[in-house]
């Protein structure tokens, strides 16, 4: 029989070998470059294939029509497409996948926010996309480790050198090339493992659901030598013989997000994926520890903690089903615990957690640190809330994205006026939009300040179909909104007839929407002791 303190040490040891299993991340990609296939293929090889059809469901959603309907499809089939788990040799992968559309939203900020690492796959004929470089910033933002897969090398491609170059110019990172490609397009022969100096052929007729063994030889093997022209053959042994004067691989500088590890592949044939996924593992981060106001909350911390990074309201209309993701920071959770909720006080009893492990939904017994569970009543919770199973505490606020649009809107039909309300207080949980309100107008109709554009259509088409409610957009000119603090006096002389909009968030803070950055670097000059925060937070 094991004593008390022996009892807790085992518990602490199960507690830390669980979480060390786990690698939970997002890939990040511009649309095209295959994030899709590559998914579909870390599922193939952790042999959770039926989970694939979710995948690919939602891109055909995506693509299928180019307006908000997409994202509006996209929310259906997303529940169980919002995160996959599955083994792989003795890990627990937890792969969140992030919104696929073109329009940036913050919802794809907010997911890498509860990921402890990013793959970035890139087009070898295409180099660093534009969306790509945006979804880069806010990992760089993060801190987070960034492993990139360079895709397509069946087709004609860049350079090596030049996409090297390219991520290292583009993105600040240093990259590290951990195999070599041989040929591209038809004369792909496959990598050249810089770390075992073996060389992986590639099999051009390998697709789809198989997993073929791949053939592991070594530079001198006439194979290679027949399919290369001699002055390929001749780059390929000059580029590998200077593959040594790059840069090595560093797992802390990768763990620090200072170097990128670069892998060579081709998804859609299955090349290089293994190759990259037994690194992954190995070179990913396990969870991290949290900053909260209490303090830092390490993952092995045996009280239960998480934070909501997404809320999903009205999924399934007949049932106003709303789901709130929560990424657990540490300890066990159990089902039907109580945990406090941090911003409210209130003690819940988490009674029906939902884990997304298979073609739906299934309720989780226990979950480890590193891994999502959706609760349900999601309408209670907001973005950033903290749900701790010990003290209570709050992890750091998500930081959201400076607007960039700014519409009036009007309740076209005044019977409506609490749907209306409700309904917009519901988007602004779900961190669809943010609401301002002008001060000092006759009429309180909200502003609604956005990200990306297509959140207008996106909101007045949800307050139309799940509340009933029709409305009107008035476009504004304004481009960017700041909060404003400072000697009230001074705040006075701002001129707020002008084209500066005098506003206030729901919590009754002062923000200036103004028309440039021109306009607002003038009145930051102008007025040096008024602060002009992109956030509310007192950061
Ligand atoms: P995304 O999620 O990043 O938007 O990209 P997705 O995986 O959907 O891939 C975009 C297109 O590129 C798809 O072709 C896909 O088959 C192709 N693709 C992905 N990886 C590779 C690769 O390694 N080699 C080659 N040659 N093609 C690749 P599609 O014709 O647009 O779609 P589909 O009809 O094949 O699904």
């Amino acid at each position: 029989m094991l004593n008390q303190e022996e009892r807790i040490n085992a518990l602490d040891m199960s507690l830390a070998v669980e979480i060390s299993k786990r690698r939970t991340f997002a890939i990040i990609s511009h649309p095209d470059a295959g994030k899709t296939t590559l998914t579909e293929k870390l599922l193939l090889y952790g042999n959770a294939i039926h989970l694939a059809g979710s995948v690919r469901a939602r891109r055909d959603q995506r693509r299928a029509t180019s307006d908000w309907m997409a994202i509006e499809r996209e929310r259906g089939i997303s529940i169980t497409s919002t995160v996959l788990q599955f083994p792989y040799k003795g890990h627990i992968i937890n792969l969140l996948d992030t919104p696929g559309h073109q329009d940036f939203s913050e919802d794809t900020y907010r997911t890498l926010m509860a990921a402890d690492s990013a793959v970035m796959v890139l087009d070898a004929a295409k180099g660093v996309e534009t969306q790509t470089r945006k979804l880069f910033e806010v990992c760089r933002q993060r801190g987070i480790p960034v492993f990139t897969f360079i895709n397509k090398m069946d087709r004609p491609a860049e350079d090596p050198l030049g996409l090297l170059d390219e991520v290292e110019t583009v993105l600040g990172m240093q990259a590290v090339p951990m195999n070599w490609p041989i040929g591209d397009g038809e004369s792909f022969l496959g990598v050249y493992n810089r770390l075992t100096q073996e060389v992986h052929l590639f099999d051009r007729t390998t697709r789809n659901q198989t997993i073929s063994p791949e053939t592991i030889t070594t530079l001198d093997d006439p194979r290679i030598r027949r399919g290369l022209s001699d002055s390929r053959l001749e780059d390929l042994l000059t580029n590998i013989g200077l593959l040594n004067e790059l840069a090595a691989f560093d797992l802390a500088q990768v763990q620090q997000g200072q170097q990128t590890p670069v892998y060579f592949g081709s998804a859609l044939t299955n090349f290089g994926v293994q190759l990259f996924l037994d690194d992954f593992i190995r070179y990913a981060p396990a969870p991290g520890a949290h900053h909260s106001d209490a303090g830092s909350v390490p993952p092995t911390l045996p009280e239960f903690s998480g934070f909501v990074f997404k809320i999903q309201a009205n999924m399934n209309p007949r049932h106003r089903d709303s789901v709130a993701f929560v990424r657990i920071c540490s300890g066990r959770f159990e089902r039907n615990m109580l945990a406090t909720h941090a911003r409210t006080g209130k003690l819940l009893r988490l009674s029906r957690p939902y884990k997304f492990f298979a073609d739906d939904r299934e309720v989780v017994d226990e979950a480890y640190a590193g891994d999502i569970i959706g609760l349900p009543g999601g309408q209670a919770f907001a973005i950033g809330d903290a749900i701790t199973g010990g003290a209570a505490f709050n992890f750091d606020p998500i930081p959201t994205f400076p607007a960039e649009h700014f519409a009036r809107l009007y309740n076209v039909d005044v019977s409506k006026q609490k749907q209306f309300i409700k309904g917009l207080e519901q988007l602004q949980t779900e961190g669809a939009m943010q609401i301002l309100y002008e001060v000092d107008a006759m009429r309180r109709d909200p502003i609604l300040a956005v990200v990306g554009i297509l959140q207008f259509d996106v909101v007045e088409a949800r307050l139309q179909e799940e509340y009933g409610v029709a409305t009107r957009r008035q476009m504004l000119p304004h481009t960017m909104c700041r909060w404003i603090t400072g000697p009230p006096e001074q705040i006075e002389q701002l001129p707020w007839r002008y084209g500066l909009l005098r506003t206030q968030d729901a919590a009754g803070r002062l923000v200036g929407m103004f028309n440039s950055a021109h306009e607002l670097s003038y009145y930051q000059g102008k007025f040096p002791q008024l602060t002009f925060k992109t956030t509310p937070y007192p950061y």
